[in-house]
């Protein structure tokens, strides 16, 4: 809500509409001047919704009689139906811990965060004017965003990547969509590099690394984020002190029901193994806090969607067509562009497409994979499908509103039986 989702989301749409306006609208016979930025307005307009929010969260604590401690909490010790947490100097008992502390930004070793020059996650959310070169490290998630909020304003963004493949965690197929059109935008995404000093000074940071060929490079920026992933937040929780087990890699060890080793103490979302997600989290929570009133609270961990909020959005949930290769699952393919779509005609957005992955015995929906307008909203449809164990005609055979974009959805359900009827 303060540094994440919500305020990305924010500068996202301020920044596409700010991209209409320059590349968009006159296609469409709009004419305007140039458009200009007010940053500071952008950003504050940003702060509003993120306060509107997170004052929503005060009242609802208010409304359902939630307690709110200030303070870094930390266990003080204890057993089994009598957890004491320590908050500031107030020590309460618990028979029930959920902990929910989630992670902060992964920094690299000799490069110093200041948010202000050198920024993570937080500061990337707060640059005060439109830097004329923008530096990124991490060409993940929130690289990819950042860098797509301050390229639409006008920056010249390099993005430097360890990983020889670009979005590995993605369908092979969506990841090479997704590199065609981002070059095409104007990010310079530069894959298989090795980072090495990086120097800060007033006029601004320079990044030394090793390009793919193993060559010296240097990049010089007005501005620098670095976005290399996340760490769980553990520290300072004295899970010493009551024997609170972590797994090899920092987080808290839960089992499927976010269970830790101890009882009546749970954690959920970023500070444990899943992905990092606030839906995977909010999942998690709901689910701990029905088994903890003695209900059947569960979570399917194959169907969490996953959203890049890049232009074209990317979305996807289940198995990519590469897990199924390398799992030895036989499987068909639907894949439709947006190309010949009515809707995305309409407004003027046709990149991208929907592939959907059935298992080839059972026509099961294995996996579904969007690029493209709205591919956030659009993936909704594939993962009720998938949590109802839906086949790929299951789909086909369901009427889909017209014009929609979800109409491609469709397409693709029919393709995976080789019967488009529009493609
Ligand atoms: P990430 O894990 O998505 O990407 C980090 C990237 O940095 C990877 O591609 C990695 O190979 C690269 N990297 C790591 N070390 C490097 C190095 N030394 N030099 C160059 N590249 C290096 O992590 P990111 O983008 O920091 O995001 C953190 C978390 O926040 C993710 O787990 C993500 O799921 C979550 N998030 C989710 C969003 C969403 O759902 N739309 C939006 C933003 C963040």
């Amino acid at each position: 809500l303060n540094v994440g989702c919500i305020p990305s989301k924010a500068l996202l749409h301020t920044s596409h509409l700010f991209a209409e306006a320059v590349h968009g609208f006159a296609a469409q016979g709009i004419s305007v001047g140039p458009p200009s930025i007010d940053v500071p307005r952008m950003i504050a307009r940003k702060n509003g919704i993120v306060d509107q929010l997170t004052g929503g969260i005060k009242g609802l604590f208010k409304k359902n009689k939630v307690t709110l401690l200030n303070g870094h909490g930390s266990f003080a010790g204890g057993g089994e139906g009598a957890w004491q947490v320590k908050v500031g100097d107030e020590t309460v008992e618990a028979k029930q811990v959920v902990i929910a502390t989630g992670s902060r930004a992964r920094h690299l070793p000799g490069v110093a965060v200041d948010n202000a020059m050198v920024c993570d996650n937080v500061g990337a959310l707060n640059i005060d004017a439109v830097p004329k070169k923008l530096a990124i490290i991490g060409a993940g998630v929130i690289g990819l965003e950042m860098g797509s909020v301050w390229s639409r304003l006008g920056a010249e963004v390099t993005i430097l990547e360890a990983l020889p493949d670009f979005l590995s965690v993605a369908d092979a197929d969506v990841a090479k969509e997704a590199a065609k059109v981002f070059k095409k935008q104007g990010l310079d995404i530069q894959l298989g590099v090795a980072i090495g000093e990086v120097k800060v000074s007033k006029r601004g940071v320079s990044v030394a690394y090793a390009d793919k060929a193993g060559v010296a490079q240097q990049l010089d920026a007005d501005r620098l984020i670095v976005s290399v992933g996340r760490v769980p937040n553990t520290d300072g929780l004295n899970a010493e002190a009551v024997g609170l087990k972590l797994d090899e890699r920092g987080r808290i060890d839960v089992d499927d029901h976010c269970r830790t080793n101890l009882p009546g103490v749970w954690a959920v979302g970023d500070v444990v193994r899943g992905p990092m997600l606030a839906h995977k989290a909010m999942e998690e929570a709901v689910m701990v806090a029905e088994r903890i009133a003695g209900q059947a609270g569960h979570c399917c961990f194959d169907t969490i969607p996953w959203v890049l909020y890049t232009h074209p959005e990317i979305a996807w949930v289940g198995k990519t067509e590469q897990q199924l290769k390398a799992d030895g699952v036989a499987y068909k393919v639907g894949k439709i562009p947006f190309m010949a779509n009515g809707r995305a005609l309409g407004m003027g957005d046709t990149t991208g497409f929907v592939k959907m992955l059935a298992d080839a015995a059972t026509d099961r929906i294995l996996g579904v994979h969007v690029i493209g307008a709205n591919a956030s909203e659009l993936i909704s449809e594939a993962v009720v499908a998938m949590e109802f164990g839906a086949a790929s005609e299951d789909l086909a055979r369901i009427c889909h509103a017209h014009p929609t974009l979800s109409e491609v959805m469709h397409e693709a359900a029919l393709a995976c039986d080789k019967r488009p009827l529009h493609f």
